[in-house]
């Protein structure tokens, strides 16, 4: 429900030195040749990366973001980012409960809850992602198991401020098929219901040739792109395409 359409890139496990920064420096040149008051363009690269991009976007309109944070302010958790090591580096936002990280690394809704409580103690806008695979949709399971997610998944410190909802039905991530424009605008309408006024983005193979009709959805108050927030000039595209 917010007016201007937030964009969100997350580059997923890639980007080195170089291409990072080209990329970026693509993305901040071309947002400050514009005023963008229809959206709000977010990168969410690797955390070795974020320094760099951080650099490449100082003073432009993009806001940056990690793709996951621990729970715990800081202690014995070899291999983990805290919230507040990413605030650190300017951070705005943090995506947490992302299916790949759902599945690969056996993250619960609770976990989940735990991880956006600490993005918010550290001042940052937690991005929750929720989604239901292939065989809960077949099975007409697709509301329950989103509407579960969110339950568990949204701590009591979320707000609109600080908390944006992201809706990734997990067959469309990566394998360039769509939810359908009336899947997508039912999920939303349920999804709206239960989060009142919290943003609500759609992801899943949006790319610049969807992004229009995506984007236009009632309750679709952004998008969560994966691999074409790789393409500087198809992340804008998408961005663009909000007007
Ligand atoms: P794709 O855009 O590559 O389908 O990925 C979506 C996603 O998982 C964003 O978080």
């Amino acid at each position: 429900m917010t007016t201007a359409k937030l964009i969100v890139g997350n580059w997923k496990m890639n980007g080195l030195m170089t291409d990072s920064r080209e990329r970026t420096q693509k993305l901040a040149t071309a947002a400050n040749s514009h005023k963008a008051t229809e959206f709000q363009m977010v990168v969410c690269p690797p955390a070795t990366m974020v320094d760099i991009v951080a650099a490449a976007l100082k003073g432009s309109e993009i806001k940056w973001g990690g793709q996951d944070c621990h729970s715990q302010q800081s202690g014995a958790f070899t291999g983990d980012i805290s919230a507040e090591m990413l605030k650190d580096l300017g951070c705005s936002y943090v995506i947490v409960g992302h299916s790949e990280r759902r599945q690969h690394h056996r993250e619960t809704s609770v976990m989940v809850a735990a991880k956006a409580k600490a993005a918010h103690a550290a001042g940052l806008t937690a991005i929750i992602c929720v989604g239901e695979l292939d065989h809960e949709r077949t099975a007409g399971q697709a509301n329950r198991i989103v509407s579960e997610q969110l339950k568990a998944s949204i701590p009591d410190t979320a707000t609109p401020q600080n908390t944006v909802i992201a809706y990734e039905p997990i067959w469309a991530i990566g394998t360039g098929k769509t939810a359908s424009s009336e899947d997508i605008r039912q999920m939303h309408a349920l999804i709206r219901s239960q989060v009142g006024a919290l943003p609500i983005l759609y992801g899943g193979s949006v790319k610049a040739a969807n992004a229009a009709e995506i984007l236009h959805i009632p309750n679709v108050d952004g998008v969560l792109v994966g691999g074409a927030s790789l393409k500087a000039d198809e992340f804008l595209a998408i961005a663009q395409a909000s007007q």
